[in-house]
């Protein structure tokens, strides 16, 4: 089989990064472990230069029918006069809401060589790999109503609203238990049932879904405060970590730090599975356009390899692939290679393309 990939680099240092992962999906079909019909696109302000907007009609057709996408980062000072809602970022929202992916998947990787660039000790990060399951496409960021009015005395009044229904809860809770299934087998979900309605139904949902369906991983239950505290004290007590928009925004953050470099994070983002059993999918760096590096050449494109390492696992189902480009990853930083933001001390600094270059060679 053929997969069609969509490329859509974007602003900055997207297109740097997203050079090295075009460097691999042509090594991937010269070797015969995987073979795809690649496109690129516009998104974000280059898109905006050439469309007048952030995401063209056009190209979200092709996102739509693409096998998966791959989405460098988008933004930059050149679009900050642009109204709101054009400018760069509404581009990836659009494609978010539009393509349904409603779960945010963030892997939180310690390489060994890395542990001592750690906010935490090395002790407390070496080995972690946790993997942090956020609901992307409910909760306070959509809720209704989201408005800001003016009382009779002048002051103003702020709403948000947190809403969740059985149904998001449920299909969240299903990604996260088939995850552990295939990791350690080991679930935490976080919301605070303690003061919210939104978390008494979500620790209700998860309960449920886990005794009639994955009765053989292992759930736990915290809250989100004490959970980013656990996060900082003793990082490797988790495996998946499933918790809601707002949570799993500052829980994500708090993660990365523990990683090193936010040049090493990569994510995806999961639709639902349809009839033919496949499901929209987008890969992405945590990391966005970094203008302050752009055209420099020494971006680490981690981060964008590792986002198609988890396209290969969890769009296509390649994890021999997935696997071999991971270990190329943790061999070439064990190596001593580093890009100029992992750099340590006596380390020789690489270019980024000198960095896809050693990944390959691994
Ligand atoms: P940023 O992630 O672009 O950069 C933060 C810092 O990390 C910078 O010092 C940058 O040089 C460094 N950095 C980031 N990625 C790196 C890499 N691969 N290699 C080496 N160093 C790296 O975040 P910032 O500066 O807050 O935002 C810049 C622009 O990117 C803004 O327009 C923002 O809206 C956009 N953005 C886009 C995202 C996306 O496309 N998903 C996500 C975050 C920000
Ligand atoms: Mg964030």
């Amino acid at each position: 089989t053929s997969y069609k990939l969509l490329l859509l680099p974007g602003d900055g240092i997207g297109p740097e990064v997203m050079a090295e992962v075009e460097k691999v999906v042509a090594w991937l079909g010269k070797a015969g472990l995987a073979t795809f019909e690649t496109e690129t696109d516009l998104v974000g302000g280059a898109a905006i230069d050439v469309h007048g907007k952030p995401l063209a009609d056009a190209t979200l057709a092709k996102a739509d029918a693409a096998d998966a996408i791959l989405l460098g980062a988008v933004g930059g000072p050149k679009w900050t006069g642009v109204a709101y809602e054009n400018r760069p970022e509404a581009g990836l929202l659009r494609l978010r809401k539009e393509l349904g992916l409603f779960a945010n998947l963030r892997p939180a990787i310690c390489y060994p060589a890395l542990a001592s660039a750690s906010a935490l000790k090395p002790e407390l990060v070496e080995g972690l790999d946790m993997m942090i399951v956020r609901e992307l496409t409910g909760g306070v960021y959509f809720g209704e109503p989201k408005e800001i009015t003016t009382l009779p005395d002048g002051s103003k009044r702020a709403v948000d609203t947190q809403v969740y229904t059985t149904a998001e809860i449920e299909r969240i809770a299903h990604v996260a238990f088939d995850l552990a299934r295939k990791r350690s087998g080991r679930v935490a979900s976080a919301e605070k049932n303690n003061v919210m309605k939104t978390g008494v139904l979500w620790k209700e949902v998860v309960t449920r879904v886990h005794q009639e369906h994955y009765a053989e991983v292992e759930l736990e239950h915290v809250l989100a405060d004490n959970c980013a505290m656990q996060l900082v004290r003793r990082p490797k007590q988790f495996d998946v970590l499933v918790t809601d928009n707002l949570f799993g925004d500052v829980l994500s953050d708090v993660a990365a730090m523990l990683t090193g470099s936010l040049g090493m994070l990569p994510s995806a983002s999961l639709g639902a599975i349809d009839a033919k059993g496949t499901r929209k999918a987008l890969y992405e760096p945590v990391h966005g356009s970094a203008p302050d590096i752009a055209g420099k050449g020494f971006a680490n494109p981690i981060a964008m390899i590792g986002s198609l390492a988890m396209c290969l696992r969890y769009s296509f189902g390649l994890g021999d692939a997935a696997d071999q480009l991971d270990a190329a990853i943790t061999r070439t930083l064990a190596s001593g290679a580093r890009t100029r933001d992992i750099a340590s001390k006596g380390g020789k600094v690489i270019s980024t393309a000198e960095m896809g270059d050693a990944i390959l060679r691994e």
